[in-house]
């Protein structure tokens, strides 16, 4: 993507001004945004770098180049959307592939998969990938992809992406890691050997709950080519004005990620001492197994926590008690949202299978936010005095 005076700069730094140089023609601090859907050819047959959106435009290619230098890749390519996102990166398989995948995904990526991809003749095998050896023992001639999140959604089970890498890596396919919880900031799968890392731009990247997006980055550059060509094909690329809006997000990333994993340390310490709250999933705690993987694999733990109530019905009066908590999906964003995976994000999972991934009834979510520590505290200890 070319370099840029700031590339050798720490992460903030480069989160405020890889790709924002200020507007050569007025001097304005911050790059227009480019609401075009076409640019002008001034001489017929000699097209300037730019011809249409759909295909290029000079806002998403400015976020594509910042997003990029944060996660360490030579290339990113952005998407509408970070199902957009997730759908072009299994274009690169063809029909017969194998997908080893984790049993706890995004409950969109799933749909995605059984009710979209699977007719193409995609086949996706949902396995424990917190361990490596079960990996090994779903593996076929045809496994093509291992694809993960880590943490996982809802459930923040971690996969060890460096020895995953090292198997995909030995037997020449592509990992893939979904790295929406944890961002850049907290974690750079590419330097762990992944292939691609892929985002829902909506969540932290943007972080202000107002834009839907979705990236893809990589150091292949035959693979960033192909997604190129597949966004601008099928018409997945994001649109100028989310482009612009997330560019303006991702500034200030580095501030917000420090902030949410200080509080929901503490919101997950809180929970785990209440006598209401049966289980709580946050890889910051030392109780949590792989607690000493997320020490070494992230620079952080993010501001994803779950926890268990007794059942539905605590956590009904649990949810209709919140008050400085917002009972919405998606997470990621400055306020702190709250959501019950099993009616919400994750009910296009059917509720057997639902179950057997460990996504109880009791099972609540949630995306700590930057609202005073205080406040949060306060707020979810009186809505479990009501459970
Ligand atoms: C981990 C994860 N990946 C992907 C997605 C899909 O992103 P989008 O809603 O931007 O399509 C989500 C959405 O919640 C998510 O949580």
């Amino acid at each position: 993507m070319g370099s840029d005076k700031f590339d050798h700069t720490g992460f903030a730094t480069r989160a405020v001004h890889v790709g924002q140089d200020p507007d050569p023609t007025t001097g304005a601090v911050i790059p227009p945004l480019h609401a075009t859907s076409t640019f002008v050819q001034f001489e017929f047959g000699k097209p300037g770098e730019y011809i249409y959106s759909r295909s290029a435009n000079p806002t998403r290619t400015a976020l594509e180049r910042n997003l990029a230098s944060l996660e360490g890749a030579s290339h990113g390519i952005a998407f509408a959307s970070g199902c957009a996102a997730t759908d072009s990166v299994i274009r690169l398989l063809a029909p017969g592939a194998h997908v080893i995948t984790s049993s706890d995904l995004y409950g969109g990526t799933y749909r995605l998969f059984e009710q979209v991809l699977r007719d193409f003749g995609i086949d996706f095998e949902y396995v424990e990938t917190s361990d490596v050896a079960t990996i090994q023992a779903a593996w076929r001639d045809e496994t093509a992809m291992v694809y993960v999140e880590t943490p996982t959604n809802p459930l923040m089970a971690l996969t060890d992406i460096a020895a995953v890498a090292e198997l995909t890596r030995e037997r020449q396919v592509r990992l893939v890691v979904d790295n929406t919880f944890m961002s850049p900031y907290f974690q750079r799968p590419l330097e762990l050997g992944a292939e691609l890392v892929l985002h829902s731009t909506t969540k932290y990247i943007n972080g202000h709950s107002d834009s839907i997006g979705g990236i893809v980055m990589t150091n292949d550059g035959a693979d960033a080519e192909r997604l190129r060509f597949i966004a601008k094909s099928v018409g997945a690329a994001l649109s100028p004005f989310e482009a612009w809006l997330i560019q303006r997000g991702v500034k200030t990333l580095a501030l917000r990620m420090e902030r949410v994993d200080i509080s929901a340390r503490a919101v997950a310490e809180m929970l785990q001492q209440h006598p209401s709250v049966e289980r709580v999933y946050y890889p910051g705690l030392p109780s949590h197994p792989q607690h000493e993987l997320a020490k070494r694999q992230m620079h952080g733990f993010g501001g994803m926590v779950s926890f268990e109530l007794a059942d539905f019905d605590a956590v009904k009066r649990f949810l209709d008690a919140v008050q400085v908590c917002t009972l919405a999906e998606s997470l990621g964003g400055v306020e702190t949202l709250i959501s019950h995976p099993a009616s919400m994000t994750h009910a296009s999972i059917p509720k057997a299978e639902r179950e057997a991934r460990g996504i109880k009834e009791g099972l609540t979510r949630i995306s700590v936010g930057v609202e005073d520590l205080a406040d949060l505290i306060a707020d979810l200890e009186q809505a479990l005095a009501c459970v």
